[in-house]
């Protein structure tokens, strides 16, 4: 049964993360108690050719393979190395003009001059943030991660893998087509990424010609740190009303990512990250095994052993995480393999600072919680500092993926009052895969509203 579990899980997390997050995050506040918290996830293949190949997919996607995923994922885990890049990017399914054998693989809207649209963006991709933008055209967020905020205009969002929604304003005069282009965004340093193709699709005001040329769309370069710390700091909650401004649990985590040490008899086959060792990542240092038994049924039925509860909630070293080269690399890079979860008391009012590491490479990690909205109440490059942080504990953005800017932290808050065992991980998923993952694990409080609710009769047996 256990291992049934983490396959459907991994799909879920390949595939259909976005679509989760759609349905599960509308809400600011989750059903407590008695209800449960169960969704529904429609698999749709269909067979489609793209790119000169005529294959079976899955629809929902922004990123796209020839190959299999799941046979990908399985040959980046047994090389130790590091994944390939998707062969094209897709919007709504479509590669856009840019590829080959795609030119008329192009979506296009029809929109009337004068009236403004609302656009929901997800980024369903699997190991990519990406930039989108609109040519000649500016774009006002005014919801994000399932909540409205107040509204911020914009020429380019970054997207991280999860959702963002907004609403788009449309001039009154066009007479042309506009180009929509989304492309990646890759901050760690050692990275290079030609961007020579995009998927592009179009916004066809009525009555232009339809031979008309769209006009280009500008995305920002590859590494714009820039655009993405304006984007970020653009965000605000409408109403932060239960901002906790009190907090019982400091909590201080580094996420990054670390080289292990070959230990294989094949090292040319097995051992193909940084100076010959094996690609984990880690949160406090502590690279996430997945269990045998899932961690909710485990804690649920009191099965012993596949957890611990002592997740460090601070590093077990401090040293300069963004510069340092804390385990003398390349010689130490080394992370801890466990299974461990951080226990919460019911309703405890907690700040986690999230630190990226340059252990091996700083990067921008999307970090994802379940089970929770947090409020995200500061954020900075450089290792976070408690004397010169700068909070603001007025109208934070209220979100559940906050992607962590390169080299720098971020201090999120929430209340610890959704019962059960939470993965918190990065949404990049070959990082989840490598380990930068942990879960806490929330106790019931008092009274069947603040009990973890039983699981659901018809929940689906192996
Ligand atoms: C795309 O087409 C060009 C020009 O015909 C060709 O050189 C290139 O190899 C093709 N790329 C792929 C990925 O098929
Ligand atoms: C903010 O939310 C609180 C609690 O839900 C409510 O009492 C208050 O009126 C709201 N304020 C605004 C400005 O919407
Ligand atoms: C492993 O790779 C190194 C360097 O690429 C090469 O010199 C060596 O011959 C390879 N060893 C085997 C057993 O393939
Ligand atoms: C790694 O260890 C070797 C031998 O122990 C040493 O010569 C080298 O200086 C170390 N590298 C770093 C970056 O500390
Ligand atoms: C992480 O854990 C590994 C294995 O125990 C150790 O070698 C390394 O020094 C630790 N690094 C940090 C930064 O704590
Ligand atoms: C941790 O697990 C990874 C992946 O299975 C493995 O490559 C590495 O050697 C393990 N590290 C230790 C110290 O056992």
């Amino acid at each position: 049964m256990s291992s049934c579990l983490i396959v459907r899980l991994s799909l879920l997390l390949s595939f259909y993360t976005s679509y989760a997050l759609a349905a599960s995050h509308t809400t600011k506040h989750w059903p407590r108690g008695a209800s449960t918290r169960f969704y529904e996830f429609k698999v749709q293949k269909t067979y489609v050719t793209k790119l000169c190949n005529r294959k079976e997919i899955i629809t929902i996607n922004g990123e796209y393979w020839h190959k299999n995923v799941l046979k990908i994922e399985k040959q980046v885990l047994a090389s130790g190395g590091g994944p390939p890049i998707a062969d094209a990017y897709l919007i709504n399914g479509h590669p856009g003009p840019l590829y080959n054998c795609s030119s008329n693989d192009v979506y296009q809207i029809d929109v009337v001059p004068g009236k403004t649209y609302l656009l929901r963006i997800i980024n369903a991709a699997l190991n990519m943030e990406h930039f989108f933008s609109i040519s000649n055209h500016k774009m006002t967020i005014v919801e994000a991660g399932g909540e409205y905020m107040k509204p911020f205009t914009v020429d380019q969002l970054m997207i991280t893998p999860g959702r963002r929604p907004m609403s788009l304003s449309m001039p009154t005069s066009p007479s042309a087509e506009y180009d929509m282009a989304m492309g990646p965004y890759m901050s760690a340093p050692e990275y290079s990424l030609s961007r020579t193709s995009q998927p592009l699709r179009i916004f066809q005001y009525t009555g232009a010609s339809l031979t008309s040329v769209g006009l280009p769309a500008e995305l920002p370069s590859f590494n714009d740190n820039l655009a993405v710390k304006s984007h970020l700091d653009g965000l605000r909650s409408l109403n932060a009303s239960d901002l906790p401004l009190e907090i019982d649990n400091n909590l201080f985590f580094t996420i990054g990512l670390n080289v292990e040490k070959c230990h294989s008899a094949t090292p040319n086959k097995s051992c193909q990250g940084p100076n010959g060792g094996v690609f984990a990542a880690s949160m406090n240092n502590i690279t996430f095994v997945k269990p045998q038994v899932a961690l909710l049924q485990a804690y649920y039925d009191s099965i012993q052993g596949h957890f611990k509860e002592n997740f460090p909630g601070v590093p077990m070293k401090i040293y300069d995480f963004v510069n340092g080269a804390p385990n003398n690399f390349p010689n130490d890079t080394n992370s801890l393999n466990d299974t461990r979860v951080k226990v919460l008391e019911y309703g405890s009012r907690v700040q986690l600072i999230l630190q990226d590491t340059g252990t091996v490479s700083t990067e921008n990690h999307p970090i994802h919680l379940h089970g929770y909205s947090f409020y995200v109440v500061g954020s900075g490059t450089g290792n976070y500092n408690p004397l010169t942080a700068k909070l603001n504990l007025v109208d934070p953005p209220y979100l559940n993926t906050i992607g962590v800017s390169v080299g720098g932290w971020a201090a999120l808050r929430f209340t610890a009052d959704n019962p059960g065992v939470w993965f918190m991980h990065c949404h990049l998923e070959i990082h989840t895969s490598w380990g930068l993952s942990m879960a806490f694990l929330v106790k019931n409080g008092k009274g069947p509203l603040e009990t973890l609710p039983h699981p659901p009769s018809d929940l689906p047996k192996c």
